[in-house]
């Protein structure tokens, strides 16, 4: 696992975009895994101002997203799959016939849709299927969910439905008038097991109220209390934090020391 404690948000958009531009280089169909909430933004915007720059052919990447709320149609402004397509999709150029959503034909149906069940094995299929998850950007919630994994869930779990917890539809309510009734209560999220299947993971992270989660997902117990803790059993983990995010670590000097005498031949 490898903590970088960066100056801004778009010192880790530019080491995202990077990493993305390093791999499509010598893979163009490569396999991203997507995220939603407000952390990844500015690293799909420094990888759609890569791609320009550097006239780089991302016609041929793939993209799965981590997860959907259910019950929203698609066509909800707030549905992921209309964030996904708002944020990356149309930004970077991608082919949306590439680029997939949890359940994103079942996205309106109600709750009671036993299909949702299928939905989740068939999402995990798909991705090995692709081949599997190249690089995997996350964010992470305020009580150390990645996807939608809310504290308790199995470390080895796979795409299905869940129960969100209240903190996260307060977090979320911001996105839906900031009227917290309006954020659904369930969702169909890739499991822990299926994102630890990818084979880099590039956790963001940002700001003051992201600090506690950070530092029990890094020098914390490995444990299903913070789901995002099984980053420490990942064998290419990479955490970018700014210093408010940061401000709980113990072993920031170590981290940043680490960071400043990489080789620059390694990467993230
Ligand atoms: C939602 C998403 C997560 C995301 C989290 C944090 O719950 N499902 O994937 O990590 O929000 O979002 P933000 O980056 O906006 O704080």
């Amino acid at each position: 696992m490898e903590v970088i404690i960066v100056r801004d948000e778009d010192e880790a958009g530019e080491i995202y975009a990077q990493c993305v531009a390093d791999l499509v280089s010598v893979k163009l169909d490569a396999v991203l895994g997507l995220a939603t909430g407000s952390s990844p933004l500015v690293a799909y915007r420094h990888l759609a101002n890569l791609v320009v720059e550097k006239s780089i052919d991302i016609s041929q990447v793939r993209g799965f997203a981590l997860d959907e709320y259910i019950g929203l149609p698609l066509s909800h402004p707030e549905s992921y799959h209309s964030v996904i397509q708002r944020t990356v999709v149309e930004p970077l150029g991608l082919n949306s016939e590439n680029v997939h959503v949890p359940g994103d034909t079942l996205a309106g149906a109600p709750l009671s849709d036993g299909t949702r069940m299928a939905a989740g094995v068939a999402y995990d299929r798909a991705i090995a299927a692709a081949g599997g998850v190249d690089i995997q950007i996350l964010g992470i919630g305020t009580d150390g969910h990645v996807g939608f994994n809310e504290p308790g869930s199995s470390l080895a779990s796979g795409t299905r439905i869940k129960t969100l917890a209240e903190q996260t539809r307060i977090d979320n309510a911001r996105f839906f008038d900031d009227d917290v009734t309006k954020v659904p209560t369930h969702c169909i999220t890739q499991g822990i097991g299926t994102i630890m299947r990818a084979r880099h993971l590039v956790l963001l992270a940002f700001g003051a109220g992201k600090a506690e989660a950070v530092a029990e997902t890094v020098e914390g117990g490995v444990s299903a209390f913070c789901p995002a803790s099984a980053l420490q059993m990942h064998p290419h983990a990479t955490i970018i934090v700014d210093e408010d995010a940061a401000f709980r670590l113990r072993h920031k000097d170590y981290y940043r020391y680490a960071y400043a005498h990489k080789p620059a031949w390694q990467g993230i």
